[in-house]
């Protein structure tokens, strides 16, 4: 069955290069990383999702071997957890050749992005994750570096300083950022393919929820596997950690085997609702709804009142509040829709204690 070919397909992961250049995501610890790891998908076939992406991917990468090329430098933009850099690994698989994977935050002096640039081999894929973060100084390094192919590196002081042109081999960039429109507008135009990837529907994260169980040998029904991808807010990433959560729950209160009751109990008890929001998202409404009143209201207000930083709250807890209509962004601030009301259980205003949720 294509569950155990994934999983041997996975044994060997050796997508992280050097601990330095290991991926450093705020909301993904070491021991996400690493379950992530032992689950990624490795071909386009196993890769559920992102279908219209996949297909213009392919067409590329099939043009790139025709013209013996490697492929042109590649911007992915789109919320974290939607498998950037599981593409990546899927490209570099079809490509044929090495990736090395590293995040902006580990390129903070020059000698990093010098160093992994001179490290890379004919037709090597370098992966940048949060590219958006990359300081101004490995930003023009970069730039020759796409462009031409050469670092150009200066040596000696005022009088006597002199330019290097160091040649280095053809190489892809994979730049991958959760923010798009914080990327400069020349890095951005060296970009020759820019892609964004999409919120993950329920019958994908069914089929993720489904692969990822073959691949951990936890037993779950269809019907277990849809409730928990209902709660998974369109992210694979949520959806694999939930399946963790819920087979302990099923394992310790009953015989293993996630169903929909188990999976729906496990979830109630997580206090994940029926949206697939938690405890954060929920406070951040109903501070919004109780506070001010509906909104508009500040990010750094809203970040301050929950305890939470702002950037987590861009980056993890909005992009699916937006997408799903509960919350909108206006130039004065964070509004809710009406849709969060009638979510939360209020009505005119007024919380309705036997509709609310948790
Ligand atoms: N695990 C995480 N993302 C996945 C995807 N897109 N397809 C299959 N398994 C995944």
């Amino acid at each position: 069955m294509s569950i155990i070919a994934d999983n041997n397909e996975f044994q060997n992961n050796t997508i992280m290069e050097k601990k330095k250049h290991s991926v450093i995501k705020p909301e993904c610890s070491d021991n996400d990383r690493n379950f992530e790891n032992s689950i990624r998908p490795k071909s386009f076939e196993s890769y559920i999702g992102q279908t219209a992406l996949k297909e213009t991917l392919k067409i590329s990468i099939a043009a790139a071997k025709k013209r013996g090329l490697p492929l042109d430098h590649l911007l992915f933009y789109g919320p974290p957890g939607l498998g950037k850099t599981t593409l990546a690994g899927v490209i570099a698989e079809q490509m044929g050749v090495d990736i090395k994977i590293t995040s902006a935050p580990a390129l903070e002096r020059p000698r990093d992005i010098i160093g992994i640039l001179m490290s890379l081999k004919g037709g090597e894929i370098l992966f940048i994750d949060e590219i958006h973060r990359l300081n101004k100084v490995a930003e023009e390094i970069l730039y020759p570096a796409m462009e031409d192919f050469f670092l150009d590196m200066t040596t000696g002081k005022s009088q006597t300083v002199k330019t290097l042109r160091i040649p280095l081999p053809k190489f892809t960039l994979i730049g991958a950022t959760t923010k798009a429109g914080e990327l400069s507008g020349p890095l951005r135009d060296r970009f020759g393919i820019i892609h964004r990837l999409e919120f993950y529907t329920e019958e994908e994260l069914a089929r993720v929820i489904t692969r990822t169980a073959g691949i951990l040998n936890i037993e779950i029904t269809e019907e277990g596997a849809k409730a928990i991808a209902k709660r998974s807010r369109g992210t694979p990433r949520i959806a694999n950690r939930l399946v963790k959560r819920v087979s302990d729950y099923a394992l310790v209160k009953h015989d293993g085997k996630i169903t929909k009751d188990i999976a729906n109990k496990s979830l109630d008890i997580l206090k994940i609702d029926n949206f697939g929001l938690d405890n954060t998202d929920r406070s951040l409404l109903k501070l919004i709804i109780e506070k001010y009143d509906g909104g508009p209201v500040g990010i750094e207000t809203i970040a301050a009142a929950i305890g939470e930083d702002v950037r987590t709250i861009e980056d993890v807890c909005e992009p699916f509040l937006l997408q799903s209509g509960l919350l909108q962004r206006t130039p004065r601030g964070r509004k809710i829709s009406p849709a969060a009301y009638r979510h939360l259980g209020y009505k005119n205003g007024e919380i309705n204690e036997q509709q609310c949720l948790f």
